[in-house]
């Protein structure tokens, strides 16, 4: 009986199977002669990107089918590697993180799906997708063929292969194409790694699997294999044509993509937030399509970094905000924007005659909660006494999170100090935000965003105790800089001068608390702490209404608060944190995102799909203290109001170089048009800083703008960029956000400008961060056509401070 009843299941097992195999047809997705052919046919890929992490899961299929009421006809996604494995060896492919279930919505709502596992994505994540883990080994080489490096790379594409192998097209899936890795050409040069790469996934998905590089016009040259399709990135306003013109000559036969096209663009903190006019992005798909070029949209729904995992951009530092709406046609919380329905009405002409797939209903609808206070509070560090379990290590030299075993969250180093005299200058170089105190009392704080490395001491007596909280943040996601260890690099120097002697110590002694970022540490802060629930004035990092020397209102506490709102019906809401310091939230458990007073994101987007009826819990971890513990849900978000401490704009006339009497190193004139040009100096020239005088433009009276600018050294190098500061720009359009560091930020469609109506002559002047010698300048324009704004006369001064 027993035994019947085993084969019965066998059987319905069985049967079952080949239903399933039978409803998923084979196909072939390959490349053909200037088009790619899908089942042998020409096919025009419209592809719409999404991050299934950045958007909760029972929201998957309203997502995907607001794509196709755009009328793309795939989906394309990275798969974030350190989301998958958050701990070395322990993988996760369930609930937000089931991408084969995944792409079965996208199947079954008959959308294609366009595949990128890097292993490193970039995408404004944490560490572009790699691990933090990787560093505990500190010589890593990443993204080369280090061995560790590709042994673990190897074993999540692996992971990743055991998920979506089975849904590849070959397979009756949706899957047509596979990325391998990521915009290498603005890493670096190594075929042998890149094709490493490529053997690994091809191992996995088959020969037939149609595998393709993206990178710049620029630059795709450099690591472009023979055997892969090669496609282009670029963003909204870019000459297109341009963007193919090296491509047409290389391969004059191959089909023609533009793997990212920029929608709109990422925000960091403490700068305007980012929009691209719909009409440009509209137009050059429209152009695209009407050449038969195929695309992804990037983003098309950008979604949310929930939790810690928005990445950081450099050179600098720039951390990215939670928020990843992109100015993206669907915007964060998965509505249709006006750019939406512009894109959509445009599509229809390419939708072969057929009407356009109904845009769906949202899942939930936007509710907003009233104003509700905070009013348990519990303390991480309370005077001289850290509120904190015992330190994990004491007596040890200063060490990084990845030493600790700590990815994410803050740590507390304590060191006790020597008798110091008078005054004293304390440097270290910290990631990201490092508060300083003695004895408890606020002393004040380094910004790694603003490049701050020291800060001054007050006198001490021997055995006053240094203490600092230290709040690592997202990690670097672009460029040579992803190698981003957390808390304290490196030793901390005090040095003091007295009598013209300078003394100097290098505190070696230190204890050392971990406080990882998540939900249980933070529920477990309310259950464990003896001052939990008490609000007196003890808790605060002074007296009330003190001030700091650097303006820090000492009346702040910086702890976990925790919170309840009551709900009649469930819906989407925005949580307006502006009052509060800094750090992240955590909604009934699940970790929505950081904040920071200093904007320009003020809301957190909360999905209605993780709040319930009745009572919800809100934690906030501050590590500066808020100015009211208070939270209300609105109906929109507020992405854009900065609350700087001071104006990001460079224009302090104090910092204005007397270029009167100095010597230019080059002076001439661009040429019109796209493209990187090379200026020689007359001879090689030592200096901290560049001026680039703009005195006149290709087109009369037009602003002034420039994409990206290298300098080279002496072996005709160009020289790193990774300590550069704008110091002066005579003019920048702040609104735009088209400030003067957007000529070092890598990114060849970001550009400085200068406010509109404002002719030249313009000044930009950058901060070298110390003395080089230099030879050449390089200078990119804007990528758009007719490129607005393009220098003609120019002269290039080197000064030495
Ligand atoms: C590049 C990367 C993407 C993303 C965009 C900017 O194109 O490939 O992952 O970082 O830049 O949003
Ligand atoms: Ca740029």
């Amino acid at each position: 009986m027993k035994m019947k009843a085993i084969n019965l299941a066998v059987v319905v097992l069985m049967l079952s199977f080949l239903c399933s195999c039978q409803t998923r047809e084979p196909h072939t997705f390959a490349v053909g002669d200037k088009t790619f052919l899908l089942d042998g046919k020409p096919f025009v890929v419209k592809a719409a990107e999404v991050h299934y992490p950045r958007i909760p899961r029972p929201y998957w299929e309203h997502r995907i089918q607001m794509c196709k009421a755009l009328g793309m006809n795939a989906v394309c996604i990275y798969i974030f590697w350190n989301i998958h494995e958050q701990q070395e060896g322990q993988f996760n492919f369930t609930e937000n993180n089931d991408v084969a279930a995944f792409c079965r919505i996208a199947q079954k709502n008959g959308m294609y799906v366009i595949v990128r596992p890097g292993p490193y994505v970039c995408a404004e994540w944490e560490m572009g997708g790699l691990p933090w883990w990787l560093l505990k080994k500190k010589d890593i080489r990443l993204r080369e063929q280090d061995p560790y490096f590709m042994q673990r790379v190897k074993i999540f594409e692996q992971k990743v292969g055991e998920q979506l192998a089975p849904l590849t097209v070959q397979n009756g899936g949706p899957i047509i194409m596979i990325q391998v890795e990521n915009e290498y050409g603005s890493y670096g040069e190594d075929k042998p790694y890149v094709s490493e790469i490529r053997d690994c996934l091809k191992s996995i998905y088959g020969d037939d699997m149609t595998l393709f590089q993206c990178d710049w016009a620029s630059n795709f040259e450099k690591n472009g294999l023979d055997d892969l399709t090669w496609t282009m990135n670029f963003g909204t306003g870019a000459n297109i044509d341009q963007q193919f013109l090296r491509l047409g000559e290389l391969r004059p036969n191959a089909p023609k993509m533009c793997s990212e096209f920029w929608s709109g663009w990422f925000d960091k903190w403490g700068a305007q937030h980012e929009t691209r006019p719909a009409k440009d992005m509209v137009d050059g798909m429209d152009e695209m399509l009407s050449k038969g070029i195929s695309f992804s949209l990037y983003m098309t729904h950008g979604g949310t970094s929930f939790g810690h995992w928005a990445g950081a951009n450099s050179p600098g530092f720039a951390p990215d905000v939670t928020s990843y709406d992109y100015d993206a046609p669907i915007n964060e919380w998965g509505l249709a924007t006006p750019k939406f329905w512009e894109l959509r009405k445009m599509m229809e002409k390419y939708n072969d005659g057929k009407e356009m797939p109904d845009v769906p209903e949202p899942p939930m609808p936007i509710i907003t909660v009233p104003k509700f206070e905070l009013t348990e509070f519990s303390s991480i560090f309370n005077g001289t006494d850290p509120k904190l379990d015992a330190p994990v290590r004491t007596g040890s030299p200063v060490m990084t999170f990845e030493e600790m075993g700590m990815g994410w969250g803050s740590m507390y180093y304590a060191t006790t100090l020597p008798e110091i005299a008078g005054q004293s200058v304390l440097t270290a170089d910290i990631h990201d935000f490092a508060q300083f105190f003695i004895n408890g009392k606020y002393i004040g704080k380094t910004d790694r965003v603003k490049n701050e490395k020291s800060i001054t001491l007050p006198s001490v007596k021997k055995g006053d105790e240094l203490q600092i909280l230290v709040e690592g943040m997202g990690r670097i996601n672009f460029g040579r800089a992803i190698k981003d260890f957390k808390g304290i690099i490196g030793d901390v120097a005090i040095t003091s001068t007295v009598n013209n002697t300078e003394t100097a110590w290098k505190p070696q002694d230190w204890s050392m608390f971990a406080l990882p970022d998540s939900y249980e540490k933070a529920v477990d802060a309310f259950v464990n702490n003896e001052d939990w629930g008490k609000n007196d004035n003890s808790m605060r990092l002074g007296k009330p209404s003190q001030m700091a020397a650097d303006g820090q209102d000492l009346t702040t506490k910086p702890g976990y608060y925790r919170g309840y709102f009551n709900l009649k019906k469930v819906g989407d809401t925005f949580l307006n944190f502006e009052t509060w310091g800094k750090g992240q939230v955590w909604v009934n458990g699940h970790a929505m995102g950081r904040i920071w007073s200093i904007g320009p994101q003020q809301t957190l987007y909360v999905p209605g799909c993780w709040l319930r009826k009745g009572k919800n819990e809100v934690i906030v971890l501050d590590v500066v203290g808020p100015k009211e513990t208070v939270a209300w849900g609105q109906a929109e978000p507020e992405l854009n109001k900065l609350q700087l401490e001071k104006s990001n704009k460079h224009n302090n006339i104090g910092d204005k170089p007397d270029l009167n009497s100095a010597t230019p190193s080059a002076t001439g004139s661009f040429k019109s048009g796209n493209g990187w040009q090379t200026v020689k100096f007359n001879a090689p020239a030592k200096g901290r800083y560049l001026a680039i005088e703009c005195l006149s433009t290709q087109k009369e009276g037009d602003c002034v703008a420039i994409a990206e600018l290298y300098l080279k050294g002496v072996a005709d190098k160009r020289i790193s960029r990774e300590a550069w500061t704008t110091k002066y720009a005579d003019s920048e359009d702040a609104n735009g956000n088209h400030t003067g560091d957007k000529v070092f930020d890598l990114q060849e469609s970001t550009y400085w400008q200068t406010e509109k109506g404002l002719p030249a002559p313009h000044l930009l002047v950058i901060d070298l961060g110390s003395e080089q010698t230099l030879t050449a300048l390089e200078y990119l324009p804007r990528a758009e056509q007719g490129a607005p704004g393009g220098v003609k006369d120019f002269r290039i001064f080197i000064i030495e401070n």
